[in-house]
């Protein structure tokens, strides 16, 4: 394992990344942030900051299994589908705990007002206003609403630059500006302000019910399961309900859209022409269960074995951990400083 001196980050573009560990890793982890994040690790001017946001996965669920399993299964996805932890600063959120340290500090000169209007938070304090619920705030821990705080002190902790994302998460980066701006102006120029990368197609996959695709609607076609229930997945994609031989709309289509995600050019024109004649939905289907199947199947050889050999996975986010905590602690030194909290 290269120590840090040696990865060298100055100069570097820092790319940094990361997936709840809430759930089973699914083909809209794989497209939206594993593949793309692996392929940047590869160019030489840039620096990748990739990590497992295991304390976010508190927010989204109080199961304790569910939270170290899927701490696992997204670990072993990554390095599965190519990851070389040798390029890249690989670590759970959770072993660097100068993050929730910084958290802290962020969370006292941010204003409840810019929280107030997180999408997540709004969300939750809607459904409860339609409800006619007396308590807006019903159901909404601290940790869901302080959740914009714990991303921004993921990403200020390593001056991040770019943080590719889903366009559902642009907000989040926009506060996180926000509140590195603010804490700049007050304290001095200490935080470089992130930039949201978010990809032509928005970064979303859809789900089996067109919605985009994640753990928290249950439509998630995950990326390592047997060929026979990718299949069964694959055939609960909503469709509308033309008949085989009528023409079908291929930009409208979740089983399309998906498609398009995993096959080449000349695949997806060869689909599209296949949707004009009136491919049957289920014939659609298949060719995507086949396509997914294709892709992935090289990856699940790799992902088998990580699962016999879990020690394996463990030493490596300990060693991106301390990876990580070498550029932390000086950072954060500098924040503590900063805010008046120092030796006498
Ligand atoms: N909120 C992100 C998601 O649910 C995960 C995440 C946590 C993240 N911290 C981050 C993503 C920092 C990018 C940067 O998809």
């Amino acid at each position: 394992m290269r120590l840090l001196k040696e990865i060298n980050l100055s100069n570097k573009k820092i790319v940094l990344t990361g997936i709840t560990t809430s759930g089973v890793p699914h083909i809209g982890n794989l497209v939206g942030a594993v593949l793309p994040a692996i392929q940047s690790s590869k160019e030489t001017d840039i620096s990748s900051f990739l990590f497992l946001a295991d304390y976010h996965s508190l927010i989204k669920n109080q199961d304790p299994d569910l939270t170290y399993t899927s701490s696992f299964e997204v670990a072993a996805c990554w390095l599965a589908c190519g990851l070389d932890p040798e390029k890249v600063i690989f670590y759970r959120q959770s072993d660097v705990p100068h993050i929730m340290e910084l958290a802290w500090v962020l969370s006292c000169l941010t204003s409840k007002g810019l929280l107030n209007r997180a999408h997540a938070y709004k969300a939750a304090t809607s459904v409860n206003q339609e409800q006619d619920v007396a308590d807006v705030d019903k159901g909404v821990t601290m940790g869901l609403f302080n959740y914009p705080i714990l991303m921004s002190a993921d990403i200020l902790m390593f001056n991040a630059d770019e943080v590719p994302v889903g366009q559902d998460q642009k907000q989040h980066i926009e506060m996180a500006r926000d509140i590195a701006s603010r804490f700049n102006h007050h304290y001095g120029d200490i935080f470089t302000l992130p930039e949201a990368k978010i990809s032509d197609s928005g970064g979303v996959l859809p789900g089996t019910d067109g919605r985009k695709m994640s753990k928290s609607y249950g439509n998630v076609i995950p990326v390592f399961c047997e060929f026979n229930k990718l299949k069964k997945l694959v055939r609960k994609i909503k469709t509308n309900s033309l008949e085989p031989g009528v023409p079908k709309d291929a930009d409208e289509c979740t089983i399309f859209s998906i498609y398009q995600a995993f096959a080449s050019q000349s695949d997806v024109d060869d689909m599209k022409k296949l949707y004009e004649n009136g491919i049957s939905w289920g014939d659609a289907k298949d060719k995507l269960a086949e396509l997914i199947d294709e892709t992935i199947r090289p990856y699940r050889v790799e992902y088998q074995k990580l699962c016999e050999d879990r020690k394996y996975v463990g030493d490596i986010l300990k060693q991106g951990a301390k990876k990580a905590s070498e550029v932390a602690e000086p950072m954060l030194e500098k924040v503590r400083r900063a805010v008046g909290i120092r030796e006498f």
